[in-house]
């Protein structure tokens, strides 16, 4: 397993945090196809439940953020597309060249970096304006 979960990617909302830990279970999936040498068909579907998985996640971060008013929505939604479009081309190119290990190892560490890093940063903030907002609605 190339990518663990631990609490350093828990934001504190329950639905995202579960939505993480779905992606990178996804993203793992796949290192383990490649890994055991299953055939092309079978890491495309694996690739292919991740991006729809993603594409989904995005658009209930996205939901959530305009239901909270959140300020850095547009930034935030803009970091989406662009990583939508860079799993796009990424897969275009598995496509292309052949998914050999290598090729897999470099496209689901490129996927699994961005992730992390998108989840640390801009998510966490996201999840801490939303709960700062629910509290505000508890206590007001
Ligand atoms: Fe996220
Ligand atoms: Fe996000």
């Amino acid at each position: 397993m190339a990518y663990q979960w631990d609490s350093s990617l828990e934001t504190g909302h329950v639905k995202i945090d579960n939505q993480h830990r779905q992606l990178i279970a996804a993203l793992n999936n796949i290192i383990e196809a490649s890994q055991k040498g299953k055939g092309s068909d079978e890491i495309f579907k694996t690739l292919d439940f991740l991006t729809g998985y993603t594409i989904m996640h995005f658009a209930d971060e996205e939901k959530l953020q305009v239901e909270y008013d959140y300020p850095d929505y547009l930034v935030h939604k803009r970091y989406h597309n662009d990583f939508k479009a860079t799993i796009g081309q990424l897969t275009e190119r598995l496509r292309k060249e052949g998914p050999t290990e290598d090729m897999v190892r470099t496209v689901t560490s490129a996927v699994g970096d961005w992730l992390l890093n998108h989840i640390r940063g801009d998510d966490f903030r996201m999840a801490a304006f939303v709960k700062s907002r629910q509290e505000d609605v508890r206590n007001p």
